[in-house]
């Protein structure tokens, strides 16, 4: 057992790793959108960025919110929810980016707007769930691997032909 239990911290590392990492994927390219010139690059930048918080976005609600809900109900539950409802908004967002091309009216505030929320949603994950889950010390080993699997699966079934 006390070998199991050296192992929670590094699975701690891996799955809240692997979540940052997407986090800070996406606010750079947030980032690249703002000093985008044309409409060409606009449109790449857009698209990356929506596959990459699909994939994300389900990654957290097959996986990593789930179990939390469940290993601690009232630390996690209503930090959960109001994730959940911000993904709900996110995913909105996305679906009608989908739909759209730039130069349309309002194209760039739409993108600029799903930058805000996920930025006040990163902030809040990282501040507010991340750091309870590192307090609690909760053993988020049995996560890390079908995370990772759901992650290429996602990412591979969304990639340009
Ligand atoms: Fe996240
Ligand atoms: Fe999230």
């Amino acid at each position: 057992m006390a070998m199991n239990k050296s192992h929670a911290p590094a699975a701690q590392k891996g799955v809240l790793g692997m979540l940052i990492d997407d986090h800070r994927e996406a606010q750079q390219l947030f980032k690249d959108f703002k000093s985008a010139r044309d409409d060409g690059r606009k449109a790449e930048i857009v698209r990356h960025t929506c596959t990459a918080l699909t994939a994300h976005t389900k990654i957290e609600e097959e996986h990593f919110y789930p179990f939390l809900r469940e290993a601690d109900p009232d630390a996690f539950g209503s930090l959960l929810d109001e994730a959940e409802v911000e993904h709900a908004s996110a995913k909105d967002l996305i679906a009608q980016l989908g739909a759209m091309n730039p130069g349309d009216a309002l194209y760039d505030a739409h993108f600029t707007v799903l930058g805000e929320y996920t930025n006040h949603h990163i902030a809040e994950e990282e501040d507010e769930l991340f750091r309870q889950v590192i307090e609690k010390e909760v053993d988020l080993r049995t996560l890390e691997k079908p995370m990772e699997d759901t992650k290429r699966r996602a990412l591979a079934a969304k990639a340009p032909a």
